[in-house]
């Protein structure tokens, strides 16, 4: 089985990625950490982020045992993550690693902007997951002073409503529900809420497949 979560930015779709697989003993994949790291390559390298022929190269070069790297959290990288892909070149070289990684068993469960779009179209589930900007805001800052980084909410908030304009916006694979997914509002809810609804979810997709 496939569970495809997408949503946009500090939605909370990792830690409900990363909760929901833990509960059916699948594999996560946080999909924007592979971003994340095409970024950090190209940052560390110099290289302006608008250049899609040297961030095509660090896609195609990527290292998934680097994916732990803390460095890959912080706001810049967020925010170039947000830059880079952009460049079609970028997400189609990404594409067979993700592809890969959904259909090995024994399950998977992914998140990100486009798994239940073009990652994983044929996904047994898919949650689109959304939030109040200002709580996402709120989450974000918490995150990311929890890892030491110096932060203004105003200013995380900002940088969340420009991300999803950019993902939303952009012609390739762009943020968007797709049309067979549920919608799940974690505004109002905490960590183990969301856990609770997005698994509701999972079982009444499921007994619905059993029954028909
Ligand atoms: O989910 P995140 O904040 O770690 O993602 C960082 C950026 O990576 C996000 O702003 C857009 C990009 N991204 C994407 O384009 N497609 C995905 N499936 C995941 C992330």
């Amino acid at each position: 089985m496939i569970i495809a979560i997408d949503g946009p930015a500090a939605s909370g779709k990792g830690t409900l990625g990363k909760r929901v697989a833990a509960h059916y003993g699948f594999r996560h994949l946080d999909t924007g950490l592979i971003y994340r790291a095409v970024a950090k390559a190209m940052l560390d390298a110099g290289h302006p982020l608008t250049d899609e022929a040297r961030a095509h190269a660090a896609a195609e070069a990527l290292d998934p045992g680097a994916f732990g790297d803390p460095a890959l959290k912080s706001q810049r990288v967020g925010e170039a993550a947000s830059v880079v892909s952009v460049h079609p070149a970028v997400r189609a070289a990404l594409l067979t690693f993700q592809r890969s990684f959904a259909h090995e068993p024994p399950g998977a469960v992914l998140d990100g902007r486009d798994i239940g779009t073009v990652v994983c179209p044929d996904a047994e589930v898919k949650i689109f997951v959304v939030a109040r900007p200002e709580e996402r805001a709120r989450r974000r800052a918490l995150e990311l002073a929890g890892r030491g980084e110096t932060v203004d909410e105003a200013a995380v908030l900002a940088d969340i409503l420009r991300r999803d304009e950019r993902d939303r916006g952009r012609a390739a694979a762009p943020l968007k529900s797709a049309p067979d997914a549920h919608l799940l509002d974690t505004s109002d809810l905490d960590i183990e809420g969301a856990v609770q609804a997005a698994i509701a979810i999972v079982e009444a997709v499921r007994a619905g497949r059993k029954r028909g």
